[in-house]
């Protein structure tokens, strides 16, 4: 596209992830893998190209987290900030910058930021009545806010949402708000903020968003649109908070700058970091495109809200394009931090080490670009055994292992092509045509499964040629034919190498090829007559059930404790009298013999002595129990019961059980043996 040709260099922006937890899956998928494969592709292709990131470590998720380990603010930022950062390098985004928002640089450039917008009468400054602790001396945040929620009258929701019916709320919607740490009920009392006047935005942003960018992801535009039209109001970009850059101005004691107004500019801080003398370039001359990574909660801030501050300030470029993606699931559940319904990336290294390729693989596989989607345990694998290992690795695998057995591991000639040779070399010409296509449009997903295809063009051709039948027959065509397998194989370290760096870089060690150049990608020339090439080794293992076995009880785990942390027992059922409780029955009864019912995967059939000559009993519990674990022991039935059939068994009474927290059904009994039929009163 004529998009590259406009353009000199390419300055390529992730999302500051907030350092109040680990990274987990989600991350990388929505905005680090893609971030990253693209700024690969451009350094391979040969351009100038900036990948910036760093940390967000102000804004009150931070604050809050320092308070529940009952450490220091700063405590809580070193830790996460230096934990993400390392999660990032062992899984190979190539940051040329990684920072944070509480370096020095960053605090003075984003005060200066706000003082220029300042002085030149750019924000507006409004008093509100906001929420404050009066034992406390401190307003309150949002989310710092509980009380209860006016829809679902649950007691403790946040002042931005109710978790428990979904409710997005308001402080001032609250029922009796509260502060979340302290307990104390709160007062308003006034306080004064600077707002940037979005509405004044308004027109410019229509015009340039809906009419200049009518080629940004349907979801990004709809989102832009959506928010244009329900009309833009001032903003506030200071907060009452202890935690976070000073308002620059005097009179401002206690405020600082909002989170999401210092953040983004940290994309400028962290460049100026790294290129002291030269990163105005990046910054302000046109012939450098901007880029954002994000995820979908973060549209409105890099596509109006910030492009509103950098239009404000007058002297920056705009991002010419916000490729943001929807968000990742896994296994069904929406990843959340707090409910720890995640896959971390620390942890995932430990527990399934030198595996990182695979992760991007599978995440890359199952990109959400378009919609959510999910991540299961069971893909990973299959995608791991079925396409990683059985595709490509063995395609790699058959071709370096026979160049061993029949040239000394040394690349043969190639003799005169045939028919069937010059069409695999024209399916193979088209790959990286379409790869690149893909690339710029950020269709990631779909542009590593065309380069899954080149190996499968391999496979297909060795499949079709058979050199190992040739051997004895043909030395001369088995040349020509490794000779192309090799190239293929040489190609397929270049065209994966933005994808799975790891792999690639093992996988030209093996070729003995030297870094990668992307502009020889589709040549058939890349590994010279006579090269020797190195020993061959496994590009991929397979993954056995055992590993993902274990990952899915890690899951299991955290969802009981989950249930188990929210379970509250079911609301008393209304009053009854002891007349009334006296017409049930209940007896203790000994289990003389209990079987599974056959054709019906609920029930145990259970022959008890009442004491009177002995009933049977068919109870919903076999999901719970061994049948024989339960005979001899003793439970409690209701002989009155009136008796019913389940599945042609004719019932005559009802044994009791407890519900756990999980649902599962525990059989209740005496504490000690009494004689079957005694009565429980
Ligand atoms: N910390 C924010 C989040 O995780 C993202 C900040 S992006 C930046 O949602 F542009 F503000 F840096
Ligand atoms: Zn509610």
């Amino acid at each position: 596209m004529s998009e590259q040709k406009k353009f000199k260099r390419t300055l390529v922006t992730t999302a500051l992830p907030y350092a109040n937890g680990p990274v987990h899956i989600g991350h990388l998928a929505g905005v680090y893998v893609p971030a990253d494969i693209y700024a690969r592709y451009l350094r391979l292709k040969g351009q100038e190209v900036l990948l910036v990131g760093g940390s967000d470590e102000h804004g009150v998720p931070v604050t809050i987290r320092a308070r529940k380990e009952g450490c220091t603010v700063q405590d809580v930022v070193d830790r996460y900030h230096n934990l993400i950062k390392k999660s990032f390098e062992d899984f190979g985004i190539s940051f040329d910058v990684y920072s944070r928002t509480t370096s020095e640089t960053h605090k003075k450039h984003a005060s200066d930021f706000f003082k220029k917008l300042n002085d030149e009468g750019k924000f507006v400054e409004l008093e509100s009545e906001q929420y404050y602790d009066e034992e406390a001396k401190e307003f309150l945040t949002d989310r710092n806010i509980r009380g209860e929620c006016p829809r679902c009258h649950a007691a403790d929701a946040y002042g931005d949402q109710c978790e428990k019916c979904g409710s997005t709320l308001s402080p001032d919607e609250l029922i009796n708000p509260y502060n979340a740490v302290t307990g104390n009920k709160l007062v308003k009392r006034s306080t004064k903020h600077w707002y940037l006047p979005l509405d004044q935005y308004q027109g410019w942003l229509e015009q340039w968003i809906l009419n200049e960018h009518k080629e940004w992801r349907s979801n990004v535009y709809g989102q832009c649109k959506s928010w244009l039209d329900t009309g833009l109001k001032p903003r506030a970009v200071t907060r009452d908070l202890n935690w976070g850059i000073p308002v620059p101005v005097e009179g401002a004691e206690g405020k600082v700058l909002y989170v999401w107004f210092d953040a983004p500019i940290g994309y400028i801080s962290n460049t100026k970091e790294l290129l002291p003398d030269t990163w105005e370039t990046w910054w302000k001359d046109p012939e450098t495109r901007m880029l954002h990574f994000i995820g979908k909660d973060n549209i409105v801030f890099h596509c109006i809200v910030f492009p509103a501050m950098l239009k404000a300030h007058g002297e920056y470029n705009l991002p010419d394009n916000v490729p943001s993606n929807e968000f990742l699931n896994l296994e069904g559940d929406k990843i959340s931090t707090s409910r720890n319904w995640a896959v971390w990336l620390h942890e995932y290294l430990e527990q399934i080490p030198n595996k990182q390729d695979v992760l991007r693989y599978v995440l890359t596989a199952n990109a959400p670009e378009t919609k959510d989607n999910d991540f299961t345990w069971k893909d990973y694998q299959a995608r791991n055994n079925n396409e990683l290992v059985a595709i490509y690795g063995n395609f790699v695998n058959r071709a370096t292992v026979l160049t061993h057995k029949y040239f000394e591991g040394k690349v043969p000639e190639r003799h005169e092509l045939t028919e069937g040779d010059k069409a695999t070399l024209a399916e193979f010409a088209e790959v990286r045509k379409q790869v690149e296509a893909l690339l710029d449009v950020f269709r990631f997903r779909d542009a590593q499964k065309e380069a899954m295809n080149l190996a499968r063009i391999g496979n297909k051709y060795l499949a079709d040629n058979e050199p190992w039948k040739l051997a004895k027959t043909d030395m001369a065509r088995v040349e020509t034919i490794m000779n192309i397998c090799l190239q293929i194989a040489a190609n397929l370290a270049i065209v994966f190498e933005p994808f799975l760096p790891f792999s690639s870089a093992k996988l030209r060690k093996m070729l003995a090829m030297g870094d990668a150049d992307w502009n020889m990608l589709g040549s058939i020339d890349i590994l010279p007559v006579g090269h020797a090439i190195e020993k061959p080794e496994l590009l991929f293992d397979k993954i056995e059930d055992d590993v993902i076995d274990a990952q899915m009880k890690r899951l299991e785990d955290i969802k009981k404790a989950n249930e188990a942390e929210n379970y509250k027992p079911e609301p008393v059922a209304p009053e009854v009298d002891f007349e009334t409780f006296e017409k049930v029955d209940i007896r203790v009864g000994k289990v003389l013999d209990c079987q599974k019912v056959p054709k019906a995967d609920k029930l145990l059939q259970f022959k008890i002595d009442d004491g009177m000559g002995g009933r049977t009993i068919v109870s919903g519990i076999a999901k719970f129990y061994n049948p024989e674990d339960l005979i001899g022991k003793e439970v409690l039935f209701i002989a009155n019961f009136a008796p019913r059939k389940l599945k042609g068994v004719e019932s005559q009474g009802m044994i009791l059980s407890a519900v756990d927290a999980d649902g599962k059904l525990v059989v209740c009994g005496p504490t000690a043996e009494v004689k079957p039929g005694s009565k429980v009163s």
